[in-house]
């Protein structure tokens, strides 16, 4: 059984709903139609999360959400999401300000509202994810070609991760040109790699005190804010940056260009797993040959590096065999084509994998991310090797 979750709800039908919806997760549901019921059963049972509706007889949603984070004080933290008939920014105010974490207008789809639980539950459960080491994997995001999507797949394939209950941390390599500002609406003012200059040693404590916490959860060691600094940081100080930072978190998700220059090849040397993304472009498979020449040369496994396709059902001329048959090793993952949900995404600062996890884009990075952490489970035996999850 995953936990405990507190459904109040006045709507029986929207009750029945959740209920189902939570024990296919393997969750047992508490179920409560009002505000009194839902603070005694909160006070009784300890749910892991409370999912609460706004339009309550008598004491409403937010007096409840508030209550409880009154009560609770600074010794816990329960995770709320309101469930809400109201679209409108106000409301979605109103329950962030009640203490809710989370806001579902309803009608909802039951795995949005599965993927915001887990992230959830993940993100204030932080003893028990402590409790043991850290996975400390190195995964190396390399672009075969500038466009071809691979800071969309490192940033999505992060908060994914982390959605999965991982600790990740992802850090802009493209330390000339990075573009996590904008992708994740972040100002200039934020700290940044370069901050590593000005101080006395590279340890925990001071990579602590220069990630910055995304709204998702994932931790980002961000690039300089000016192209001018980037080149003070050396892939000597990038190697210890990312040898301390695996000491630290799960999944240490680096996002690089395709140039083969020092810092970058210091990067492709210290990651446990290459994914190398492309398109199915003439210009992108003669840039993967070479990376793949340079990782023979290097004497690297040739399975430290997976090939990504993404956008692999866009028109291109040329289809996934071929490709395969020109690079002469298959396509480990393939993610689709969505031009609007990625775009849309970069414009508006909000990563799709956050509201838009149910999209077909949402889904399909989450299903490349299960995979690689089922990969990476297997080897490292933290779960046994067969069908996924
Ligand atoms: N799977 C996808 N489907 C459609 N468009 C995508 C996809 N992945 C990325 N894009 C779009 O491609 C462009 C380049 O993406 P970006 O992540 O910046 O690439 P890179 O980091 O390789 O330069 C962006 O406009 C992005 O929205
Ligand atoms: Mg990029």
């Amino acid at each position: 059984m995953a936990g405990k979750v507190l459904v109040v709800e006045s709507d029986v039908s929207v009750q029945r709903l959740l209920q189902h919806t939570l024990q296919q997760e393997g969750y047992e549901a508490l179920l409560v139609a009002d505000g009194a019921d839902a603070l005694r059963t909160w006070q009784q049972e300890k749910p892991i999360l409370i999912l609460l509706g706004t339009g309550l007889s008598g004491m409403d949603g937010h007096e409840v959400a508030a209550r409880i984070r009154a009560a609770e004080g600074a010794a816990g933290h329960v995770p709320i999401i309101m469930l809400t008939a109201d679209r409108d920014v106000q409301a979605k105010v109103r329950a962030l300000r009640a203490g809710a974490d989370d806001f579902l207008v309803k009608p909802f789809h039951p795995a949005e509202l599965s993927a915001r639980m887990k992230s959830l539950i993940a993100r204030f459960a932080p003893t028990d994810i402590s409790s043991r080491p850290p996975m400390g994997r190195v995964h190396a995001y390399y672009g075969a070609k500038g466009g071809v999507g691979t800071t969309t797949i490192a940033i999505n394939t992060a908060i994914a991760l982390h959605g999965l209950g991982r600790r990740v941390c992802l850090v802009d390599g493209n330390l000339q040109f990075g573009d996590h500002r904008v992708f994740l609406d972040l100002g200039l003012d934020r700290k940044s790699i370069v901050d590593v200059l000005s101080a006395p040693s590279i340890d925990v404590d001071l990579l602590r005190s220069l990630v910055v916490t995304h709204d998702s959860g994932v931790d980002l060691l961000l690039a300089p804010p000016s192209p001018e600094s980037a080149d003070l940081v050396s892939s000597a100080h990038l190697h210890r940056i990312l040898e301390t930072l695996a000491s630290m978190y799960d999944y240490v998700i680096v996002d690089i260009d395709k140039r083969l220059e020092d810092r970058n090849l210091m990067v492709l040397d210290i990651a446990d797993t290459i994914f190398a993304v492309m398109t199915a472009d003439l210009s992108c498979i003669k840039n993967v040959r070479l990376v793949l020449d340079t990782i023979g040369h290097l004497g690297y496994e040739q399975s430290k590096l997976k090939l990504v396709l993404n956008r692999s059902n866009a028109f291109t001329g040329i289809n996934v065999k071929s490709a395969e048959g020109a690079l002469k090793r298959p396509v480990e993952f393939q993610i689709v084509n969505e031009y609007r949900g990625a775009i849309s995404a970069l414009n508006t600062g909000e990563p799709f994998m956050g509201q838009k996890a149910d999209s077909v884009l949402g889904r399909s990075v989450m299903d490349f991310a299960k995979a690689v952490d089922r990969q990476v489970g297997q080897a490292i035996g933290l779960v046994a090797s067969g069908p996924g999850r």
